[in-house]
């Protein structure tokens, strides 16, 4: 049914509006029974359904309804697989459906700038690009279902400490290149419902009363067309956020409605603002409310998905032949996470998981097994006993699994961690358990990187993250081999919290936090800075190995607005099925700016049959190649080389190609008495003047070419050196030009740059 919004806008009152543009409480929606437009619900996600069921009195109950707890982005960010994401937001879609939601909130894709922010467990990448891709893939398939998401923190929500007020200094490159991308590119891709924006400011501004982010970027730029609702409490100014382009307060306080009023009684706000507004919720609450569907749920179907989503996630970190563990073995599970995992975090995403599966329950009948628990609560403190009984029970085993992590408290929502370390009790079990037992495992359950002093003592590391509510059996799959784990890093893994490019400015003062890094943000810092790191970003194992060759580029040379499909042939070369991750990255070499040395910009995985060959193709656009240009605010990608890089992390690159790239965007470029004389002599319009001009320089400062200039201090290579550093105006010191001389010079070089862009 194709319903004519403007028109239902137009016979409402006021006072209707208006109070469209807050919820009517926490979760649901407002509605106006006379005109037919009915009460929706919103709820979190993004991993799960957190329903909160109402009583028969109308409140709320505190307790959300039963439902099926995926893994976290965390972990999901690891599949690099779009098609997996998307049957995931599907089966959310259907849980909405059945409970009768319209909007879950999520997915979010916050870039993880340092890794103690707290809620990283529920973001996907320290990559822009990867976070893009599993978000689009996300929304995708919840709205396929007719259930609204809401892509959030928008924007730079990337810590928790004081995320209610903090202003958030970022220049517009690092914006855009980082912190908006992965919105953008999600936005255009999955065009989302509804957007949730932040509470935080940028660059002296709340988002929730942005104009130049929540209109002038996201609406006139991306061509987003949905609805932008508050994050919870997070508006300052509510006549000045419509304006900006928020639609709805959340949770209504009630108290706001009056003040939109009032604002357009007395003409401060034009009513064609607030129409807009109620246009765009109309078409939110009637997708959901045209488009019911009696859906039968099979939570039994979706536990197993979760539990494949989990098995695809994962990443093996390190193997030195103990994985896969040999069924029918001695098997010591050591540590309380083997019987009770932590597999979500704490906070506004944390699901009512309806089932629970742990290791020790499910690798039963796989092996002979033995439990100890090997520490205390949060094992922060070292129980002698219980480590004494762990080493016995190591020792007598063929081989020890060590279920270790962070505790609930230390990842949640509201704070962030204050360092990066396990619980120093769970550090001196897997060092002793490493000792007694050469064949231990140590498998890790954490939202966030974590420093491991002791990785070099067990013979696998096996990091599940947070494995969503059937992690137990995921991770028992994996260890025994009935899963071949084809999860990669999505982040890197330094050594030290003090290796992160974040550290001397994380998290600020308290008011304001400064992103100094620029963009040089996770593996683009650290490969930038040449500084070994744990684990690199798009780092995982298998149980197969994969050979890689015959890359081929579509074509050598390429035009701006142009595309490129990059192909090569993967083969599983080990003895086991198997799923590889091929990313593709760019390196560019014009030396136009200071960039990473290499980005991410695409990647496939594949599933192949030991010997078993296929040829992978991805492509890339101009934008793959661009950085943002923040002269002329737009990206840009400069004339010249760029390197094709396809690997199996962002260390192991196998295949390179060139490509020879023309761009066609001319950046702007005036002389001025300032302008260098290296930056004139590298422009071929300019080059003739300046050479005159200098001749006469290169006299003053140490006698003309061929002549013996008589003095070792500067010579000819010096000279030119510092020629390249000189201002035109200091021909009047080194040249013997007159002030009017480089006034007309500086003329006669505008004026051939003019004439050469005719
Ligand atoms: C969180 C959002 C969440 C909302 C509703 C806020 O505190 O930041 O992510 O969707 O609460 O629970």
């Amino acid at each position: 049914m194709e319903r004519d919004f403007k028109a239902m806008v137009q016979v409402m009152t006021l006072e209707e509006k208006a109070g469209m543009c807050s919820g009517a409480d926490s979760w649901h929606l407002k509605w106006v029974d006379r005109l037919g437009i009915p009460r929706v619900m919103v709820s979190d996600g993004p991993h799960g359904l957190r329903k909160q069921e109402e009583r028969e009195d109308g409140v709320m109950n505190r307790d959300s309804v039963p439902a099926v707890c995926f893994p976290p982005a965390c972990a999901t960010a690891c599949s690099f697989d779009r098609d997996l994401l998307t049957r995931m937001g599907e089966a959310l879609g259907e849980e909405c459906q059945a409970e009768d939601v319209a909007v879950i909130l999520g997915p979010a894709v916050n870039i993880k700038r340092s890794p103690l922010c707290g809620r990283n467990f529920e973001y996907f990448s320290e990559d822009p690009y990867l976070a893009s891709q599993m978000a689009a893939a996300h929304i995708r398939g919840v709205q396929s279902r007719h259930v609204g998401t809401s892509l959030k923190h928008f924007a730079a929500n990337n810590q928790e400490y004081r995320r209610m007020s903090v202003d958030e200094i970022i220049d517009e490159r690092t914006l855009r290149e980082i912190y908006l991308a992965a919105f953008e590119t999600a936005v255009k891709e999955a065009k989302p419902e509804t957007l949730m924006c932040s509470y935080n400011k940028v660059n002296g501004e709340f988002l929730s009363e942005n104009h130049w982010l929540l209109t002038e970027v996201l609406r006139e730029e991306w061509g987003f067309a949905g609805a932008v609702m508050s994050d919870w409490g997070a508006v300052n100014d509510r006549v000045k956020g419509l304006a900006a382009g928020l639609d709805l307060e959340m949770p209504g306080s009630g108290v706001m409605d009056g003040e939109i009023v009032e604002a357009v009684k007395s003409g401060r706000l034009p009513e064609a603002v607030l129409d807009k507004a109620v246009e765009r919720l109309l078409r939110v609450i009637f997708d959901f409310a045209d488009h019911r569907q009696q859906v039968q749920l099979d939570w039994e179907a979706h536990h197993q998905l979760a539990r494949e989503i989990e098995e695809e996630s994962m990443v093996l970190l390190k193997n030195e032949g103990v994985l896969p563990l040999k069924e029918g073995s001695k098997v010591a599970f050591i540590g309380g996470f083997a019987k009770n995992p932590r597999f979500q975090g704490g906070g506004s995403s944390h699901i009512h998981a309806f089932r629970v599966s742990d290791a020790w329950t499910a690798a039963q009948g796989m092996a002979e097994l033995f439990y100890s628990e090997g520490y205390e609560g949060d094992g922060e403190q070292t129980n002698e006993v219980l480590l004494r009984q762990a080493l016995e029970t190591a020792a007598a085993a063929d081989a020890a699994v060590i279920f270790a992590g962070l505790p609930d408290s230390w990842e949640s929502e509201g704070y962030d961690r204050s360092h990066m370390r396990m619980p120093e009790g769970q550090n001196r079990l897997i060092q002793e358990v490493c000792r007694v037992q050469p064949n231990t495992v140590v498998v890790l359950h954490n939202g966030a990187p974590v420093e491991m002093p002791w990785a070099d003592a067990p013979g696998a590391i096996l990091e599940v993250y947070l494995g969503g509510q059937a992690v137990g059996e995921a991770t028992v799959n994996a260890l025994f081999g009935r899963v071949n784990p084809s999860g990669k890093l999505a982040e890197t893994i330094p050594y030290r919290l003090e290796d992160n490019p974040s550290y001397l400015n994380f998290p600020g003062d308290g008011k304001r936090v400064e992103y100094r890094e620029g963009v040089f943000v996770g593996y683009r810092y650290y490969e930038a800075k040449k500084m070994p790191v744990r684990y690199p970003f798009g780092h995982g194992l298998s149980y197969t190995e994969f050979a890689y060759r015959d890359l081929a580029l579509s074509r050598v040379e390429m035009e701006e607005g142009g595309r490129l499909t990059v192909s090569l042939k993967v083969k599983n070369v080990g003895s086991r099925a198997g799923k590889e991750v091929v990313q593709l990255y760019v390196a560019d070499h014009t030396g136009a700016a200071a960039r990473p040395p290499k980005e991410l910009k695409n990647f496939v995985k594949v599933e192949l049959q030991p010997g078993e060959e296929k040829t992978v193709s991805m492509e890339l656009d101009t934008r793959s190649f661009a950085w943002y240009q923040a002269e002329i605010h737009d990206w840009y990608a400069a004339s010249g080389e760029y390197e094709i890089l396809v690997g199996a992390s962002s260390q192991d690159i196998r295949l390179r190609g060139i490509l020879s790239y023309r761009s066609h965007t001319r950046l702007p470029f005036r002389v001025y008495a300032n302008t260098t004389l290296g930056e004139l002599l590298a422009r071929p319009e300019t080059r003739k003047l300046v050479e005159e001009a200098a001749g006469r320089m290169q006299e003053h400062v140490g006698g003309a070419e061929g002549e013996d200039s008589g003095s070792e201090a500067i010579n000819p290579g010096m000279q030119l050196g510092m020629m390249e550093n000189c201002p035109l105006r200091a021909l009047r010191s080194f040249a013997g030009l007159t002030t009017q001389d480089v006034n007309q010079l500086v003329e006669r070089l505008n004026q051939a740059l003019e004439q050469a862009e005719r």
